[in-house]
């Protein structure tokens, strides 16, 4: 199939379902609940999460492409397949169709809607040659793909219930001396400035956050270098990046606070008290407190990656 070719039909000769959806779709889903590691993901519609997804890529579009730039010094020329596992709405798709300009990238998602929003972006790029969907688990493997010269993990991993089996599926896919680069956020980015009381109530949400993640993405948070050593992934490279943005913001930045903040609320009912729950409803709420008024937003992420190589 070309890349970014619209699909209709049957399921075909070897499993693959192929749908309305502008992509292939293969195989059951695993248990993660389709939410985000960007964001504040529990009750997070996949249209909520999409957007924070873009808004992200948006505001931190020059580290991503800082990121990705080092990406490809490490894996070398000749790049012309590269996997985005668990791709979302596609930043690294686009970032590294931009660093690789002769490579196509299959976008592997296990969410339709991630994936259509991902293929109609393409397309209004002039790029739908260059990206092929692939719905699937990628939990259980890569189907069908085969020497993948890259496979780029952001925000991906700990979604998947069983990360070894997982990593055995990436190793398989890639060809030998081909790079798997993953990046890892430390959970939702933050927005108020720390040491005033706004600050130590996003630090108690987090703190609750992490909580409820631990519950249910118990990955979150894993020694990745571990898991790919044991996955016969040796890491080459592992670093840790503290991405800030600080005023003046762009216009995003309030838009993607508001949105977090609002899952935040939605998450955290039961979880934080009656007192911090009010202060959560004024920081959407419209009002002088609302973050899509502030003055002193800030946008702070950790990201952690590691770049790991199939032996030769
Ligand atoms: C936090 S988002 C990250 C998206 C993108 N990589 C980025 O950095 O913006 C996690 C993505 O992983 C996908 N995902 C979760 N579990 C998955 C699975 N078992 N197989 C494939 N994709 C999965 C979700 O649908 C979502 O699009």
């Amino acid at each position: 199939m070309a890349y970014g070719q619209q699909q209709h039909g049957h399921p075909s000769d070897d499993g693959h379902r192929q749908h309305h959806g502008g992509h292939d779709s293969h195989g059951s889903h695993g248990t993660h609940d389709g939410s985000g590691g960007h964001g504040g993901s529990e009750g997070a519609t996949p249209e909520g999460l999409a957007e924070i997804l873009d808004l992200d890529a948006a505001l931190f579009a020059p580290h991503l492409t800082a990121l990705t730039g080092r990406v490809a010094c490490l894996a070398g020329d000749g790049v012309r397949h590269i996997v985005d596992l668990g791709s979302g709405t596609g930043s690294g798709t686009f970032a590294l169709l931009e660093q690789f300009p002769t490579a196509r990238v299959t976008a592997v998602d296990s969410s339709p809607e991630m994936l259509e929003r991902l293929v109609a972006t393409a397309r209004d790029r002039g790029l739908g040659e260059r990206v092929r969907a692939l719905e699937a688990d990628a939990g259980a493997g890569l189907p069908g793909v085969v020497d993948a010269d890259l496979v780029w993990a952001s925000a991906s991993l700990h979604h998947l219930d069983d990360p070894a089996t997982a990593l055995a599926g990436v190793r398989a896919a890639l060809r030998p001396g081909g790079l798997l680069a993953v990046a890892e956020v430390d959970g939702m980015p933050a927005f108020l400035p720390e040491g005033g009381a706004a600050g130590a109530l996003e630090a108690r949400c987090r703190e609750a956050l992490d909580g409820l993640h631990a519950e249910r993405m118990p990955h979150r948070g894993a020694d990745w270098g571990i898991l790919l050593a044991a996955a016969g992934l040796p890491v080459e490279q592992e670093r840790t990046e503290r991405w800030e943005l600080r005023a003046p913001l762009p216009e995003e930045a309030g838009r993607y606070a508001f949105l977090v903040f609002e899952r935040i609320r939605t998450a955290l009912e039961g979880r934080v008290g009656p007192e911090d729950l009010a202060a959560l409803d004024r920081l959407v709420d419209g009002g002088s407190e609302d973050v899509r008024h502030r003055d002193d937003l800030v946008v702070r992420s950790t990201r952690e990656t590691w770049a790991a190589r199939r032996p030769a």
